[in-house]
């Protein structure tokens, strides 16, 4: 069946830098369904030509060589623009026009992709009801929303409401694009296809687990909204929080969309809620020196840009194993990584053995840049009595395998032409990552504690980051990836 893109919001960003050049991609692979087209909506006016031309511009300059004249005019074939105003209804009612002329009358999948300021995401919903472009009488639709869904719980759970007013559950895609890098999805991979590391993974072997989402870059021309958001909701609330999911959750009966995310919401449910006292004592918080000059940045902004966070998660397998979450702007290096720190060995037999807990065995998952995993553990210097020192195994996508590893959204834009939702966030798994992250930000917002700490960019955050896990008997694993 033919299928149809439709992108509200098109001039914006994400289109230009994200969405078309993974649907260029996936066409210059083979992989996009035969006859799908693309349609931008947005209220700039675009000739067809003129909006190809742009596109055309953008793609070039994000997929750099893997840009091909001949590949792009045959793909440009399909791609068309519709401009109108998403507070208008009667430009609803010509799009639908405007598609059911060019899907000629035959019947087609309909994506409709909202990739609008988040504030329109209803309206543009209702829209889609109103003029009947969800029905489903000819072919199936589906909408495809983009973070932030909702800046609380009780916002999301509106959004929720509204969107299931026109959308089935069934029919709504929410991304996270962090579920579409392929590291991520390797993830599930190393727990449920391997049979080493499954029974070891837990309570009985595991110290801590630490999820670091570092970023060296500043918060730059997005200051206004992120000054609004901050790092809980920037980058908790959902890829840290989808991380820790894909980290402890127990193996799916089946990997399937419904199975997967059963399993992933059970580990947010099991999360202990954090709340007052707790708050102060579990959490840091940070902003880098030089954050509250920012153009668009108020000076006496306390809007957090880095936090680490302590979690619980009260079941069988986890039951006093903290998770360490941290994430900051304006850090040592662009990292993104999940160590899995396992317990000492019971009985040191050799004196000049490891006197630290952080010279236990380790698990590195590094998701970028340098994707790949290390295994760190203890060998015998040769020639040097029993004398020991950490090794490690040290597997590398770069390495293993050749060819590039494709942009998350690939995948994403894929699996929702394909209808496989197991890599989209559920409506409940969305309500309850806000459910953990409200009770932090009413704290923070409440008062001055925890306090919070300027930092120097350039840094893993504020020094009493360190301390906070130095008194816990716990180190950062802070330490920069090597590309090669
Ligand atoms: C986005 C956040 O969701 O993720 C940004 O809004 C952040 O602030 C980005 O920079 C990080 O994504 P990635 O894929 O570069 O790790």
């Amino acid at each position: 069946m033919p299928h149809t893109f439709v992108i509200f919001g098109a001039s914006g960003d994400l289109t230009h830098r994200k969405l078309v050049p993974a649907l260029y991609r996936l066409f210059r692979k083979g992989r996009l369904p035969a006859e799908t087209r693309i349609v931008g909506f947005s209220r700039t006016e675009f000739s067809h030509g003129d909006w190809r031309a742009n596109l055309a511009e953008s793609t070039a300059r994000q997929v750099g060589e893997d840009f091909d004249a001949g590949v792009w005019a045959k793909f440009a074939e399909s791609v068309y623009y519709h401009p109108g105003d998403i507070g208008e209804a009667k430009e609803f009612e010509s799009l639908a026009g405007f598609l059911r002329g060019i899907e000629r009358a035959a019947a087609s999948m309909r994506v409709y992709y909202l990739a609008t300021a988040p504030r329109f995401y209803e309206l543009a919903i209702e829209q889609l009801g109103r003029s009947g472009l969800a029905a489903e009488n000819g072919g199936r639709r589906r909408v495809i929303i983009e973070k932030p869904f909702g800046t609380d719980l009780a916002s999301a759970r509106r959004l929720n409401e509204s969107v299931h007013k026109v959308f089935r559950e069934d029919q709504v895609y929410r991304i996270d694009h962090y579920l579409g890098k392929e590291t991520v999805q390797n993830l599930l991979v190393l727990r449920f296809a391997n049979t080493i590391f499954e029974p070891i993974w837990n309570r009985n072997f595991i110290d801590h687990v630490q999820i670091t989402v570092a970023e060296e870059v500043e918060v730059g021309s997005r200051a206004s909204y992120y000054d609004t958001a901050g790092v809980i909701r920037d980058m908790f609330q959902n890829h840290l929080l989808q991380l820790l999911m894909i980290t402890a959750m127990e193996a799916p009966v089946r990997y399937e969309a419904k199975s997967v995310r059963d399993e992933k919401v059970k580990v947010l449910q099991a999360v202990r809620p954090l709340a007052g006292e707790q708050v102060h004592a579990d959490t840091i918080r940070g902003q880098y020196r030089g954050y509250a000059q920012t153009p668009d940045v108020a000076d006496d902004s306390r809007t957090a840009t880095f936090a680490a966070v302590k979690l619980w998660i009260d079941n069988w397998r986890w039951q006093g194993v903290p998770f360490y979450l941290r994430s900051g702007k304006a850090m040592s290096c662009r990292t993104t990584q999940i160590v899995v720190q396992f317990q000492e060995p019971p009985h040191m037999l050799f004196p000049e053995g490891p006197r630290s807990a952080v010279e236990s065995n380790r698990l590195v998952i590094q998701v970028q840049p340098a994707e790949g995993i290390q295994l760190h553990f203890q060998t015998k210097v040769p020639d040097a009595g029993m004398r020991l020192r950490q090794t490690d195994l040290d597997f590398r996508y770069q390495r293993e395998f050749r060819g590039a590893i494709p942009e998350a959204y690939e995948r994403l834009l894929l699996d929702a032409l394909e209808g496989d939702a197991s890599l989209f966030a559920r409506a409940d798994e969305v309500e309850a990552a806000w459910a953990i992250c409200d009770p932090i930000l009413e704290e923070w917002q409440r008062g001055d504690q925890p306090k919070l700490h300027l930092y120097e960019p350039g840094l893993w955050g504020p020094t009493e980051s360190t301390g906070w896990m130095l008194d816990q008997n716990r180190q950062w694993f802070d330490i920069c990836p090597v590309l090669h």
